[in-house]
Protein backbone atom coordinates (compact mmCIF):
# COMPACT_ATOMS: atom_id res chain seq x y z
CA UNK A 1 0.00 0.00 0.00
CA UNK A 2 1.29 3.75 -0.51
CA UNK A 3 1.84 6.03 1.76
CA UNK A 4 -1.40 7.88 1.08
CA UNK A 5 -3.74 4.45 1.43
CA UNK A 6 -2.03 3.70 4.75
CA UNK A 7 -3.06 7.13 5.68
CA UNK A 8 -6.74 6.59 4.53
CA UNK A 9 -6.79 3.33 6.36
CA UNK A 10 -5.01 4.74 9.96
CA UNK A 11 -8.00 7.57 9.58
CA UNK A 12 -10.58 5.20 8.56
CA UNK A 13 -9.74 2.65 10.84
CA UNK A 14 -9.54 5.41 13.98
CA UNK A 15 -13.02 6.69 12.82
CA UNK A 16 -14.66 3.59 13.31
CA UNK A 17 -12.97 2.91 16.90
CA UNK A 18 -15.17 6.38 17.87
CA UNK A 19 -18.23 5.67 16.43
CA UNK A 20 -18.55 2.36 18.18
CA UNK A 21 -17.55 4.50 21.50
CA UNK A 22 -20.15 7.48 20.64
CA UNK A 23 -22.98 5.08 19.44
CA UNK A 24 -25.63 4.40 22.27
CA UNK A 25 -24.82 1.13 23.78
CA UNK A 26 -28.47 0.48 25.35
CA UNK A 27 -30.00 -2.90 23.60
CA UNK A 28 -33.17 -1.43 21.62
CA UNK A 29 -34.75 -1.89 17.82
CA UNK A 30 -33.67 1.55 17.56
CA UNK A 31 -30.05 1.47 18.81
CA UNK A 32 -29.65 -2.01 16.92
CA UNK A 33 -30.39 0.03 13.63
CA UNK A 34 -28.18 2.96 13.94
CA UNK A 35 -25.41 0.78 14.92
CA UNK A 36 -26.21 -1.33 11.97
CA UNK A 37 -26.50 1.55 9.75
CA UNK A 38 -23.01 3.00 10.74
CA UNK A 39 -20.86 0.36 11.85
CA UNK A 40 -21.10 -1.47 8.65
CA UNK A 41 -17.84 -0.07 6.88
CA UNK A 42 -17.93 2.73 4.32
CA UNK A 43 -15.18 4.42 3.21
CA UNK A 44 -15.49 7.23 5.85
CA UNK A 45 -14.57 10.40 3.55
CA UNK A 46 -16.04 12.77 5.03
CA UNK A 47 -13.80 12.35 8.28
CA UNK A 48 -10.88 11.53 6.25
CA UNK A 49 -11.64 15.06 5.27
CA UNK A 50 -12.04 16.22 8.80
CA UNK A 51 -8.38 14.55 9.57
CA UNK A 52 -6.60 15.44 6.30
CA UNK A 53 -7.84 19.49 6.70
CA UNK A 54 -7.24 19.99 10.30
CA UNK A 55 -3.49 18.24 9.25
CA UNK A 56 -2.63 21.84 7.96
CA UNK A 57 -2.69 23.12 11.43
CA UNK A 58 -2.72 21.72 14.90
CA UNK A 59 -5.52 21.18 17.26
CA UNK A 60 -7.20 19.40 19.88
CA UNK A 61 -7.16 15.60 18.86
CA UNK A 62 -10.84 14.65 20.93
CA UNK A 63 -12.40 17.10 19.05
CA UNK A 64 -11.06 16.42 15.42
CA UNK A 65 -12.20 13.30 16.16
CA UNK A 66 -16.01 13.59 17.74
CA UNK A 67 -16.20 16.00 14.48
CA UNK A 68 -15.06 13.05 11.87
CA UNK A 69 -17.80 11.13 14.21
CA UNK A 70 -20.58 13.85 13.33
CA UNK A 71 -20.09 14.44 9.80
CA UNK A 72 -20.09 10.58 9.60
CA UNK A 73 -23.25 10.23 11.54
CA UNK A 74 -24.88 12.87 9.34
CA UNK A 75 -24.35 10.98 6.29
CA UNK A 76 -25.02 7.80 7.42
CA UNK A 77 -28.59 9.30 8.54
CA UNK A 78 -29.04 10.50 4.94
CA UNK A 79 -28.12 7.11 3.40
CA UNK A 80 -31.09 5.66 5.40
CA UNK A 81 -33.37 7.71 4.42
CA UNK A 82 -32.07 7.86 0.60
CA UNK A 83 -32.52 3.85 0.76
CA UNK A 84 -36.00 4.52 2.02
CA UNK A 85 -38.99 3.03 -0.41
CA UNK A 86 -40.40 6.61 -0.65
CA UNK A 87 -36.55 7.62 -2.11
CA UNK A 88 -34.57 5.32 -4.14
CA UNK A 89 -36.19 2.56 -2.69
CA UNK A 90 -32.82 0.27 -3.17
CA UNK A 91 -32.29 -3.02 -0.96
CA UNK A 92 -28.54 -3.04 -0.87
CA UNK A 93 -25.95 -0.58 0.97
CA UNK A 94 -22.49 -1.07 1.86
CA UNK A 95 -22.95 -4.89 0.62
CA UNK A 96 -25.82 -5.62 2.89
CA UNK A 97 -29.66 -5.43 3.32
CA UNK A 98 -30.77 -1.98 4.27
CA UNK A 99 -31.93 -0.38 7.39
CA UNK A 100 -35.09 -0.42 6.14
CA UNK A 101 -35.14 -3.99 4.74
CA UNK A 102 -33.07 -5.51 7.58
CA UNK A 103 -35.40 -3.80 10.41
CA UNK A 104 -39.10 -1.95 9.15
CA UNK A 105 -39.50 1.29 7.86
CA UNK A 106 -40.33 3.18 10.68
CA UNK A 107 -37.04 2.09 12.50
CA UNK A 108 -35.00 2.75 9.76
CA UNK A 109 -36.73 6.76 9.90
CA UNK A 110 -35.94 7.02 13.30
CA UNK A 111 -32.74 5.49 13.54
CA UNK A 112 -31.86 8.43 10.78
CA UNK A 113 -33.53 10.78 13.18
CA UNK A 114 -31.52 9.47 16.44
CA UNK A 115 -28.56 9.96 14.08
CA UNK A 116 -29.02 13.51 13.32
CA UNK A 117 -29.39 15.14 16.47
CA UNK A 118 -26.24 12.32 17.82
CA UNK A 119 -24.44 14.98 15.59
CA UNK A 120 -24.91 17.73 17.09
CA UNK A 121 -24.94 16.39 20.94
CA UNK A 122 -21.08 15.61 19.57
CA UNK A 123 -20.11 19.16 18.67
CA UNK A 124 -21.43 20.40 22.11
CA UNK A 125 -19.15 18.44 23.71
CA UNK A 126 -15.68 20.12 22.04
CA UNK A 127 -12.85 21.46 24.28
CA UNK A 128 -12.77 24.73 21.32
CA UNK A 129 -13.71 27.82 22.50
CA UNK A 130 -17.27 28.70 22.09
CA UNK A 131 -17.51 31.01 18.88
CA UNK A 132 -15.81 28.58 16.59
CA UNK A 133 -18.36 25.59 18.15
CA UNK A 134 -21.65 27.39 17.90
CA UNK A 135 -19.84 28.74 13.87
CA UNK A 136 -19.13 24.67 13.42
CA UNK A 137 -23.06 24.11 14.94
CA UNK A 138 -24.34 26.32 12.15
CA UNK A 139 -22.15 25.53 8.99
CA UNK A 140 -23.27 21.55 9.88
CA UNK A 141 -26.71 22.86 10.63
CA UNK A 142 -27.02 24.54 7.12
CA UNK A 143 -25.02 22.01 5.40
CA UNK A 144 -27.67 19.49 6.01
CA UNK A 145 -30.77 21.62 5.42
CA UNK A 146 -32.71 23.30 3.33
CA UNK A 147 -30.15 24.81 0.84
CA UNK A 148 -28.08 21.86 1.87
CA UNK A 149 -28.31 17.87 1.62
CA UNK A 150 -31.99 17.87 2.57
CA UNK A 151 -32.60 20.67 -0.38
CA UNK A 152 -30.71 18.45 -2.76
CA UNK A 153 -32.48 15.13 -2.37
CA UNK A 154 -36.00 16.98 -2.41
CA UNK A 155 -34.39 18.01 -6.21
CA UNK A 156 -33.16 14.87 -6.49
CA UNK A 157 -36.51 13.48 -6.54
CA UNK A 158 -38.55 16.05 -8.80
CA UNK A 159 -35.89 16.39 -11.48
CA UNK A 160 -36.99 16.24 -14.85
CA UNK A 161 -34.94 15.64 -18.50
CA UNK A 162 -35.73 19.38 -19.08
CA UNK A 163 -33.03 20.16 -15.97
CA UNK A 164 -30.05 22.44 -17.54
CA UNK A 165 -26.51 21.07 -16.34
CA UNK A 166 -26.65 24.43 -13.96
CA UNK A 167 -29.31 22.76 -12.03
CA UNK A 168 -27.93 19.50 -12.13
CA UNK A 169 -24.58 21.05 -10.48
CA UNK A 170 -26.23 22.98 -8.29
CA UNK A 171 -28.71 19.59 -6.71
CA UNK A 172 -25.43 17.50 -6.67
CA UNK A 173 -23.54 20.05 -4.78
CA UNK A 174 -25.84 20.47 -2.34
CA UNK A 175 -27.08 16.86 -1.83
CA UNK A 176 -23.86 15.66 -1.32
CA UNK A 177 -20.96 18.14 -1.90
CA UNK A 178 -22.28 20.62 0.97
CA UNK A 179 -21.39 17.90 3.57
CA UNK A 180 -17.97 17.47 2.14
CA UNK A 181 -17.05 20.58 1.73
CA UNK A 182 -18.58 21.63 5.37
CA UNK A 183 -16.23 18.29 6.47
CA UNK A 184 -13.05 20.34 5.06
CA UNK A 185 -13.99 23.39 6.81
CA UNK A 186 -14.46 21.55 10.25
CA UNK A 187 -11.11 20.38 10.26
CA UNK A 188 -9.78 24.01 9.09
CA UNK A 189 -11.33 25.91 11.86
CA UNK A 190 -10.55 23.45 14.84
CA UNK A 191 -6.86 23.74 13.28
CA UNK A 192 -7.31 28.01 13.61
CA UNK A 193 -6.29 27.98 9.57
CA UNK A 194 -6.07 31.38 8.39
CA UNK A 195 -9.55 32.30 6.55
CA UNK A 196 -7.36 32.63 3.48
CA UNK A 197 -6.55 28.80 3.91
CA UNK A 198 -10.38 28.05 4.63
CA UNK A 199 -11.25 29.55 1.42
CA UNK A 200 -9.15 27.93 -0.28
CA UNK A 201 -10.70 24.83 1.43
CA UNK A 202 -14.07 25.59 0.80
CA UNK A 203 -13.28 26.34 -2.96
CA UNK A 204 -11.49 22.87 -3.16
CA UNK A 205 -14.38 21.35 -1.60
CA UNK A 206 -17.08 22.43 -4.24
CA UNK A 207 -14.97 20.66 -6.99
CA UNK A 208 -14.18 17.39 -5.30
CA UNK A 209 -17.44 17.24 -3.71
CA UNK A 210 -19.71 17.71 -7.31
CA UNK A 211 -16.48 15.36 -8.59
CA UNK A 212 -17.65 13.09 -5.78
CA UNK A 213 -21.18 12.99 -6.94
CA UNK A 214 -20.67 12.43 -10.56
CA UNK A 215 -18.27 9.86 -9.96
CA UNK A 216 -21.38 8.13 -7.52
CA UNK A 217 -23.46 8.41 -10.94
CA UNK A 218 -20.48 6.61 -12.55
CA UNK A 219 -20.77 4.33 -10.13
CA UNK A 220 -23.88 3.45 -10.43
CA UNK A 221 -23.55 2.32 -14.01
CA UNK A 222 -20.41 0.82 -14.04
CA UNK A 223 -19.55 -0.86 -10.46
CA UNK A 224 -21.20 -4.88 -9.89
CA UNK A 225 -22.68 -4.45 -6.45
CA UNK A 226 -20.09 -6.76 -5.35
CA UNK A 227 -17.55 -3.72 -5.42
CA UNK A 228 -19.75 -0.76 -4.74
CA UNK A 229 -21.52 -2.25 -2.22
CA UNK A 230 -24.80 -1.41 -4.22
CA UNK A 231 -27.27 -2.44 -6.52
CA UNK A 232 -25.37 -1.81 -10.16
CA UNK A 233 -28.13 0.09 -12.30
CA UNK A 234 -30.34 1.11 -9.49
CA UNK A 235 -30.06 4.52 -10.84
CA UNK A 236 -31.60 3.69 -14.70
CA UNK A 237 -34.20 1.27 -12.80
CA UNK A 238 -35.41 4.47 -11.09
CA UNK A 239 -35.36 6.96 -13.60
CA UNK A 240 -33.09 8.72 -12.14
CA UNK A 241 -31.66 12.26 -13.92
CA UNK A 242 -28.05 12.05 -13.37
CA UNK A 243 -24.38 13.30 -14.67
CA UNK A 244 -24.36 10.78 -17.57
CA UNK A 245 -27.92 10.63 -18.45
CA UNK A 246 -27.68 14.17 -19.35
CA UNK A 247 -24.20 14.40 -19.99
CA UNK A 248 -23.24 11.00 -21.40
CA UNK A 249 -21.02 8.57 -19.52
CA UNK A 250 -17.86 9.84 -21.46
CA UNK A 251 -19.26 13.61 -20.49
CA UNK A 252 -19.51 12.60 -17.56
CA UNK A 253 -16.05 11.29 -16.98
CA UNK A 254 -14.52 14.32 -18.29
CA UNK A 255 -16.43 16.92 -16.27
CA UNK A 256 -15.47 14.34 -13.25
CA UNK A 257 -11.66 14.48 -14.06
CA UNK A 258 -11.74 18.26 -14.91
CA UNK A 259 -13.27 18.72 -11.71
CA UNK A 260 -10.28 17.39 -9.71
CA UNK A 261 -7.86 19.09 -11.98
CA UNK A 262 -9.64 22.20 -11.00
CA UNK A 263 -9.58 21.50 -7.47
CA UNK A 264 -6.02 20.48 -7.02
CA UNK A 265 -5.18 24.26 -9.27
CA UNK A 266 -7.17 25.54 -6.01
CA UNK A 267 -4.36 24.06 -3.77
CA UNK A 268 -1.19 25.19 -5.47
CA UNK A 269 -1.21 28.58 -2.72
CA UNK A 270 -0.45 25.29 -0.41
CA UNK A 271 2.14 23.86 -1.94
CA UNK A 272 3.49 20.67 -0.95
CA UNK A 273 1.63 20.83 2.77
CA UNK A 274 -1.31 20.06 0.45
CA UNK A 275 -0.18 16.76 -1.32
CA UNK A 276 -2.43 14.69 0.47
CA UNK A 277 -5.35 16.64 -0.72
CA UNK A 278 -3.95 16.35 -4.32
CA UNK A 279 -3.90 12.52 -4.10
CA UNK A 280 -7.26 13.01 -2.05
CA UNK A 281 -8.86 14.85 -5.37
CA UNK A 282 -7.59 11.75 -7.83
CA UNK A 283 -8.63 9.22 -5.42
CA UNK A 284 -11.98 10.64 -5.66
CA UNK A 285 -12.71 10.57 -9.13
CA UNK A 286 -10.46 6.57 -9.91
CA UNK A 287 -12.37 4.99 -7.20
CA UNK A 288 -15.14 2.36 -8.27
CA UNK A 289 -16.58 1.58 -4.88
C1 LIG B 1 -22.75 7.57 -1.14
O1 LIG B 1 -21.72 8.06 -0.36
C2 LIG B 1 -23.82 8.56 -1.24
C3 LIG B 1 -23.40 9.86 -1.78
C4 LIG B 1 -23.55 10.94 -1.10
C5 LIG B 1 -22.84 9.93 -3.11
P1 LIG B 1 -20.36 7.27 -0.16
O2 LIG B 1 -19.88 6.79 -1.49
O3 LIG B 1 -19.42 8.11 0.62
O4 LIG B 1 -20.83 6.01 0.69
P2 LIG B 1 -20.07 5.18 1.81
O5 LIG B 1 -20.12 5.99 3.04
O6 LIG B 1 -18.66 4.93 1.37
O7 LIG B 1 -20.86 3.93 1.94
C1 LIG C 1 -27.27 10.20 -2.31
O1 LIG C 1 -27.12 10.17 -3.69
C2 LIG C 1 -27.06 11.52 -1.75
C3 LIG C 1 -27.33 11.51 -0.30
C4 LIG C 1 -27.45 10.45 0.44
C5 LIG C 1 -27.48 12.76 0.33
P1 LIG C 1 -27.39 8.74 -4.33
O2 LIG C 1 -28.80 8.33 -4.15
O3 LIG C 1 -26.83 8.71 -5.69
O4 LIG C 1 -26.46 7.83 -3.38
P2 LIG C 1 -26.35 6.25 -3.49
O5 LIG C 1 -25.86 5.96 -4.89
O6 LIG C 1 -27.70 5.69 -3.22
O7 LIG C 1 -25.31 5.90 -2.47
MG1 LIG D 1 -30.62 9.30 -3.96
MG1 LIG E 1 -29.50 6.43 -3.57
MG1 LIG F 1 -25.82 7.07 -6.50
Amino acid sequence: MSDFENLLKKYRDQVNKNLKEVLPSEDSRLTEAMRYSVLNGGKRLRPILVYLSSDLGQCDQRDRDLSACAVELIHCYSLIHDDLPSMDNDDLRRGSPTCHVQFDEATAILAGDALQPLAFELICKFNVQEDIKVLLLSKLAKACGSSGMVGGQVKDIHMDEKVTIEELDLMHFQKTGRLIQTSLEIGGYLSQLEEETIKILENYGEKIGLAFQIQDDIIDIESPALVSGKNQGSDLNQNKITYPSIAGLEGAKSKANQLAEEAKEILVPLSQKADNLRLLADYVVSRNS
